[in-house]
């Protein structure tokens, strides 16, 4: 069995608290001999920046560089809204994200059975749903010059960001979705706004070539963003692999959010291209929320979407998508018990803190994997 290389990056606030439950359930993975992981931690964020003056130091660069998967926890928190733009906690992340490449967002959609109810739309529109947005991380408007803000001088100023897409970046997104759907439903569903942008019309023309020479297996259907965002809250079971840019993608991918109920259940995960020697690829894993400073401290963070970003590193980095499933079975069936967290709480179930909620999903794992 080879060993597992992974870099453990807790951060600030509820970060350290949800990271405990991954290490807890990577103790009790390598106890149980279902796989080898070898881990390191670093400092990331405002803690770095407390220790070293950057929000991350070059020696943890390394680290995540050697790293088979890169485990984050989140940063940030009011202590360090003042340092220096550049030290800011939020670099950290963005650096590891330049530095490692990583081009391609994964954030899946899962509504528990259990929590259906959290969701702000009908139970049956959200029961059961599972899935994917992905978002192009590294390209489009978000990092496209010119980006810049020009005063006029006659009492007006001009802002442009710049839209920019290479055929290369929109092949190798596109692949990442296929193979995606491949292991899935076999549906992408790809968005643009090809009606009034060029950006749109190259997207749309790059994805149908690299469907029609390589994917021809899964199906492809195109839709319109806005169309796209308005059919996600109308029937979001209609998807399986919904593939888009920067900018579409961060807002398609809240929205997607919300239909499953809380930012403490939703995992993601980050990858960069495959090493042609190695044939491994960088990867970052990561919960969707932030720090949470008005609860850090209280033992009240859900620990499931850190502990879930961590079953997606099992699936997409290790090939081991009977172990990501058995934690994704654990997880709900820790649900189903009538566990909550405050954040999930609802009539009838029962509250319970980080630790508890850690403590039983490994429980409900015990039982699965007996
Ligand atoms: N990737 C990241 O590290 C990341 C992402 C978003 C925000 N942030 C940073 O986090 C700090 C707080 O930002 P915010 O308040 O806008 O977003 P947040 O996600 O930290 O919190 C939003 C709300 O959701 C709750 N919440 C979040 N995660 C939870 C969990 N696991 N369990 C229970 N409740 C949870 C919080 O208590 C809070 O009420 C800021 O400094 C922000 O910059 C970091």
């Amino acid at each position: 069995m080879a060993t597992l290389k992974l870099l453990l990056l807790p951060g600030d606030g509820i970060g350290p608290e949800v990271m405990a439950e991954v290490k807890r359930l990577i103790g009790w993975m390598n106890k149980h001999g279902m796989e080898r992981f070898e881990t390191e931690e670093g400092l990331v964020g405002g803690c770095c920046y407390d220790a070293h003056k950057v929000a991350i130091t070059d020696d943890t660069m390394a680290k995540a560089r050697a790293a088979d998967a890169v485990i984050f926890g989140a940063v940030g928190g009011p202590k360090w809204d003042s340092v220096p733009y550049d030290a800011r906690p939020e670099a950290g992340l963005l650096r590891l994200r330049k530095d490692l490449g990583l081009f391609a967002n994964i954030r899946p959609a899962i509504c528990y059975p259990a929590l259906a109810e959290s969701s702000s739309l009908k139970r049956d529109v959200v029961d059961g749903l599972d899935i994917i947005i992905l978002r192009e991380l590294t390209g489009g408007v978000y990092f496209g010059e010119p980006k810049t803000i020009t005063d006029l001088g006659n009492g007006q100023k001009r802002a442009i960001d710049t839209q920019v897409y290479d055929t290369y970046e929109i092949e190798r997104i596109s692949r990442v979705a296929f193979e995606l759907a491949r292991k899935r439903r076999n549906k992408v569903t790809s968005m643009e706004k090809r009606n009034v942008m060029k950006t749109g019309v190259l997207w749309n023309e790059v994805v149908t070539q690299v469907h029609a020479r390589e994917f021809k297996d899964v199906t492809l259907e195109h839709q319109l963003a806005d169309a796209g965002g308005m059919q996600l809250v109308r029937w979001p079971k209609q998807f399986d692999v919904i593939v888009t840019d920067n900018l579409f993608g961060d807002m398609l991918s809240d929205v997607a959010a919300m239909l499953t109920g809380s930012l403490g259940m939703l995992p993601s995960a980050s990858l960069g291209e495959v090493d042609p020697k190695t044939r491994k690829r960088k990867a970052l894993y990561e919960p969707v929320h932030g720090s949470a400073p008005d609860i850090a401290g209280t033992g009240a963070a859900n620990p499931i979407a850190m502990i879930a970003s961590f079953a997606m590193a099992l699936r997409y980095s290790f090939g081991l998508g009977n172990e990501a499933d058995l934690i994704d079975q654990a997880i709900a069936a820790a649900l189903a018990r009538g566990l909550r967290t405050a954040d999930i709480k609802s009539e009838g179930t029962t509250l319970v803190g980080t630790t508890q909620m850690g403590e039983a999903i490994i429980a409900e794992l015990e039982k699965l994997a007996a």
